[in-house]
């Protein structure tokens, strides 16, 4: 090989080490830029579809796990990017938002905390600190449950029922219209029943107090407690 040549190969070779060389910093750019935006996922159920059954069935699930709680999320990665929110964890987007993010952003935490409210062998009463708040409070369990029971049956419409915390721990019960969570009244969300018909219809239809009066069977009151 001429010396010529040898330079013309060299040449070549550090023409190409530079043009890969811009092309995996673009890439790392991308992948930069990916990692710093907030992705919203779906958590992992730590039960199974049908494991809720007969409170609730497995197809109530995977519709409302697998879809509406899925779209929320997926609206919210859209609507996000290009935002003062793109960096912001989910209760900042729910503290700070309104409109279409606001809506979509609340749903994602309220689904949240709902499904992971649940388990096969829930059921019974809360213990330690928040049985004795509820007891101390509310009279009894049953009084609680009773109230309770009332603000879900008798939300309009789409919403929820809460049972959160204030900053002094004192407990509220509230009602909430589409995605409004006790987050924007500056309370902790301990546990919500969601009372959107996509959460009972095809296992009660109409029945929404026999859905609210069934759903205790499944309640993971440690995970409840966990919030307090
Ligand atoms: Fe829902």
């Amino acid at each position: 090989m001429n010396k010529k040549l040898s330079i013309i190969i060299v040449l070549a070779l550090m023409i190409g080490l530079s043009v890969q060389g811009k092309g995996l910093k673009t890439i790392n750019n991308t992948n930069d830029k990916k990692n710093t935006t907030m992705k919203f996922e779906l958590p992992k159920l730590p039960y199974e579809t049908n494991a809720l059954e007969p409170v609730i069935g497995k197809q109530t699930v995977e519709l409302h796990y697998g879809k509406h709680y899925q779209t929320y999320l997926t609206n919210l990665n859209n609507l996000v990017p290009g935002t003062k929110f793109e960096n912001a964890d989910l209760e900042t987007i729910v503290k700070e938002s309104d409109g279409a993010i606001f809506n979509n952003a609340g749903q994602a935490l309220n689904h949240y905390i709902y499904f992971l409210s649940f388990s096969p062998k829930g059921g019974g009463e809360p213990s330690g600190k928040l049985g004795d708040a509820i007891k101390a409070q509310f009279g009894s369990f049953d009084k609680f449950k009773e109230d309770f029971e009332k603000a879900s049956i008798g939300v309009f419409g789409a919403g929820w029922a809460w049972l959160s915390k204030d900053k002094d721990g004192k407990l509220h019960i509230t009602q909430e219209s589409n995605a409004g969570t006790p987050l924007t009244k500056g309370y902790t969300p301990l546990l919500g029943f969601d009372v959107w018909e996509h959460s009972y219809y095809l296992d009660y239809q109409n029945r929404r107090a026999d859905h609210v009066k069934e759903l205790w069977k499944i309640i993971d009151w440690k995970a409840v407690e966990a919030r307090f």
